[in-house]
């Protein structure tokens, strides 16, 4: 959500590794771009409405600059468009900003007062009046910066640079992720690592209530007490390779071929007892677990539920991070709070972890990006390791939650005495097989299948106990990438009501991967098509009932739904390649959601 980059270095070619930058952010979700770069002694902000595209077409790449400051907007506050776009500037000062900046009302009627106008609609605005006024103020830019941190409420990555000073970036942030890194001949600030991959893969988090002041020399960083701090460097472990699409015509397509090697690879640090006891061992002193996630990580959260209670016999409750942060919760000390979240920086889940963590309940992270926020400030954390995943559309990262908390299950139901151990092996063996399963799935074409749903304006997904948390994100994915309607239900409770909906040809998709529920589901499937559906099934068995029936492999119940969500992360691909949706950046939609 939102993308912040800001270069100053040796090299004049500030413009073009700024545009780069932000391109490399593109899968955060906007829909403005703008940037700031110093010219002739002048601060010069060039923006426009919708994609980088249409701002490069009023770019002028020969123009030197060795300093500037870069956004992409997903707009909040005010309409996109192009006033709203960002760089803001006021007087000597402009920035640009992400996050949300909650008494902007406030501050905006308190510098009426002052004459100050204000022309966007922007909460970001009001950040460079209050620096410009403060700087004035002071004659000294650190001094507003403090001043403007003590008076602005919310959330913020801010990148800043002033007409008077024209060899320094300066950067402050609070609940909105910012890094910054250093190679020999620049310096660079970006929302996250894939911006500055092609320069260095080198690079440092700035933390909450610091300040980094970059020069193309060197970089500062000042605490609290403005006291020069010193830095942990972290290393980017994948490459730039992983940002690139390669061969595939969609990140999304790339990022579902990838979930087989990402498998292997994150097995073979789980695969005999001795390794997950040193792993998850921690994990069996709790009574109760709750799970609290958004989207995707949240239906990672429903199937773990019923897994856990089925094969680990522990009580398991999931909340959704933004209503979970609002709400009485009955959390002690025999529980523990899992955060589940790709980014590691959805404002709602980090919000609710510290809640949480003010009761002093235990917090894991199950966690995609290293070092990021969440990751940073649970007790524990597991990396789900599936490498930077570029589609908005989550395919990898929500298949390795899934194998970590699949992990997590047959662990804790072995310690329980419900999967013995002979079981306990058979399983990890066939999590490290899951690859062959998965490349026979991958073989397939579901052309056929997109073709007989791209035109509906309405689908139902169904399935019951795991199934149902198979159908939940089966019918997000669909949602999100090919604008079709759909709705998950769980298979029983269609008729108390929402069969109302069903209408002649109406493509049902359902799932049944338990075999104690094959029957039960069936009936339900039956109850559709008396009503005209168009009944599509994945099952593990064949369903006489159904229009197309896929078969999925017949491994243990419990790996199933790796198998069938697979399945359905490439209907939805294929639907909404059909449809010639944008795939890898769905209108609406950000990567990183990072404000409330
Ligand atoms: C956004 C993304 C979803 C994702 C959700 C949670 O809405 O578009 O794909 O599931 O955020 O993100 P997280 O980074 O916390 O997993």
């Amino acid at each position: 959500m939102c993308g912040i980059v800001g270069y100053i270095g040796k090299e004049k070619n500030a413009l073009n590794i700024l545009i780069n930058g932000l391109k490399a952010l593109e899968y955060r979700g906007y829909d403005s771009a703008g940037i700031a770069y110093f010219n002739k002694n002048k601060i010069i902000t060039i923006k426009e409405k919708g994609k980088i595209e249409e701002l490069e077409k009023i770019i002028d790449y020969s123009i030197e600059s060795n300093i500037g400051i870069a956004h992409t907007r997903w707009a909040t506050c005010g309409d996109a468009t192009k006033i709203n776009a960002h760089p803001h500037s006021c007087g000597k000062i402009t920035i640009v900003h992400n996050g949300i900046i909650e008494n902007y009302d406030d501050l905006k009627e308190q510098v009426k007062k002052d004459n100050y106008k204000l022309i966007s609609e922007t909460d970001s605005e009001i950040i460079a009046v209050l620096l410009n006024k403060y700087y004035e103020e002071y004659n000294d830019i650190i001094k507003a910066i403090v001043k403007t941190k003590q008076i602005i409420k919310g959330s913020y990555a801010i990148a800043i640079i002033c007409a008077d000073i024209q060899d320094k970036i300066y950067a402050i942030r609070k609940d909105s992720p910012l890094i910054v890194a250093k190679n020999e001949n620049a310096s660079f600030i970006a929302s996250d690592v894939p911006a500055i991959l092609n320069y260095t893969n080198k690079y440092m988090i700035l933390n909450e209530n610091e300040i980094a002041i970059l020069t193309n020399e060197n970089i500062v960083f000042l605490n609290d007490s403005l006291q020069p701090i010193k830095k942990k460097i972290l290393t980017f472990e994948g490459n730039t390779i992983d940002a690139q699409k390669g061969h595939f015509k969609h990140f999304m397509l790339k990022e579902i071929f990838e979930e087989k090697d990402i498998i292997k690879n994150l097995i073979k640090k789980y695969n005999t007892i001795e390794k997950l006891e040193k792993k998850l061992g921690f994990l069996t002193k709790y009574d109760n677990i709750t799970i609290i996630g958004c989207g995707s990580a949240y239906h990672v959260g429903i199937i773990a539920k019923y897994l856990l209670e089925e094969y680990a016999n522990i009580p398991v409750n999931v909340e959704i991070a933004s209503e979970f942060r609002y709400k009485n919760n009955f959390l002690n000390k025999k529980s523990l709070a899992i955060f589940i979240s790709q980014s590691g920086e959805t404002a709602d889940t980090l919000a609710s972890l510290r809640k949480i963590k003010i009761k002093s309940v235990d917090t894991l992270g199950i966690i995609n990006v290293q070092e990021s926020s969440i990751a940073r400030e649970a007790d524990k954390v597991i990396y789900t390791e599936a490498g930077p995943e570029i589609a908005v559309a989550t395919t990898k990262a929500f298949i390795a939650q899934l194998i970590i908390m699949i992990l997590i299950t047959i662990y804790l139901g072995y310690k329980n005495n419900i999967i013995t151990r002979d079981l306990l092996i058979e399983l990890l063996t066939n999590i490290n097989n899951l690859d062959k399963y998965l490349n026979q799935i991958l073989n397939n074409s579901y052309k056929e299948i997109a073709k007989k749903i791209y035109q509906a304006q309405n689908i139902f997904f169904l399935g019951r106990n795991i199934d149902y948390g198979i159908a939940l994100e089966g019918s997000l994915k669909l949602k999100e990438i090919s604008y079709i309607h759909s709705e998950a239900y769980p298979a029983g409770e269609l008729k108390h009501g929402t069969i109302s909906l069903i209408e002649e040809n109406m493509p049902v998709i359902s799932i049944i991967t338990k075999d104690n529920i094959f029957d039960k589901t069936i009936s339900n499937i039956k109850e559709t098509k008396a009503r005209g559906s168009f009944n599509i099934v994945i099952s593990n068995k064949e369903v006489n009932d159904s229009d197309v029936n896929i078969l999925i492999p017949n491994i243990n119940s419990i790996l199933q739904p790796i198998l069938a969500i697979v399945i359905l992360q490439i209907i939805s691909y294929e639907t909404a390649n059909l449809k010639g949706c944008d795939i890898d950046k769905p209108r609406n939609l950000a990567k990183s959601v990072t404000v409330e």
